[in-house]
């Protein structure tokens, strides 16, 4: 197991109780939102109908996004890296009597057949948190041909103007971008990212095709149960997370 891969899994054992307690608000059920700011898929629409598809959650946490997909018609797996995560996912999958397969499990190399799914996404899953060089072609590998891979994530921008003193976002550019790749965070977990032309090389290497990037701008006066991602007044002038929505090749 690389070691960023055991950071992480250290990193999210140690914190799930506390994350699942302090978000339980926010990570909907019900009505799965996007992100910091929890925007509607219904308001964005980036995932289409999922009904009768096979759907991965590529690093599913506590499994509520899987178990509102599975409540609209798809045939779920949440994979995650965390044996605390998926105790908590166990948890609500059978409280809410949700069928949802959740397999333990490193995104960049998935213990599942070529060609399993309809769809693979995240949000603030795997893609934050394992290598994209890894990640990116492991997804492609698990899609079907015409095949969507969806992912929100922290921006380029984001991590440019992190004041690494205060660990705060601040209105300057202060680190370097074309450098940008592994980040070994404060907590003791590793995150990743890459520049923008770099996403899109690594897509079109994997046989992915880019159909869309959005830039997520939380409304005014949004709330959040994530305070000190990003002050709400940045992420109104400057994109603080961005998914990517990208089709594996019809071949
Ligand atoms: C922020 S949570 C995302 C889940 C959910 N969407 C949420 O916002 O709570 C990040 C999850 O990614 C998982 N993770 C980190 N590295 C991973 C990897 N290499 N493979 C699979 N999951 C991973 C963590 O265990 C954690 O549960």
């Amino acid at each position: 197991m690389p070691d960023h891969v055991a950071k992480n899994r250290e990193y999210w054992n140690r914190i799930a109780s506390e994350y699942q307690k302090e978000h339980e608000t926010q990570l909907g059920i019900v009505e799965p939102t996007w992100g910091v700011w929890a925007i509607p898929e219904r308001e964005l629409g980036l995932l289409g109908d999922v009904a009768g598809k096979d759907v991965l959650e590529f690093g599913c946490g506590g499994a509520q996004w899987s178990v509102a997909l599975a409540r609209r018609g798809a045939r779920m797996t949440g994979l995650d890296l965390s044996d605390e995560q998926l105790r908590h996912a166990r948890e609500l999958t059978t409280r809410e009597g949700v069928s949802v397969t959740l397999l333990q499990g490193s995104a960049e190399a998935v213990p599942l057949p070529d060609a399993s799914f309809d769809l693979v996404f995240c949000d603030h899953g795997a893609m934050t948190f394992a290598d994209p060089y890894k990640t990116v072609p492991e997804a492609a590998r698990l899609l079907r041909p015409g095949g969507l891979f969806v992912f929100n994530m922290a921006t380029p921008w984001l991590y440019v103007a992190i004041d690494k003193a205060t660990d705060r976002v601040v209105p300057q550019l202060l680190n370097d971008y074309f450098s940008l790749h592994r980040v070994e965070e404060d907590d003791g977990s590793t995150s990743f990212n890459l520049p923008y032309g770099e996403w899109i090389r690594l897509f079109r290497r994997s046989g992915l095709v880019v159909e869309d990037l959005v830039e997520l701008r939380p409304p005014e006066g949004a709330t959040t149960t994530y305070e000190g991602y990003a002050p709400l007044e940045w992420a109104r002038k400057y994109p603080a997370e961005h998914v990517w929505k990208v089709r594996r090749e019809a071949r």
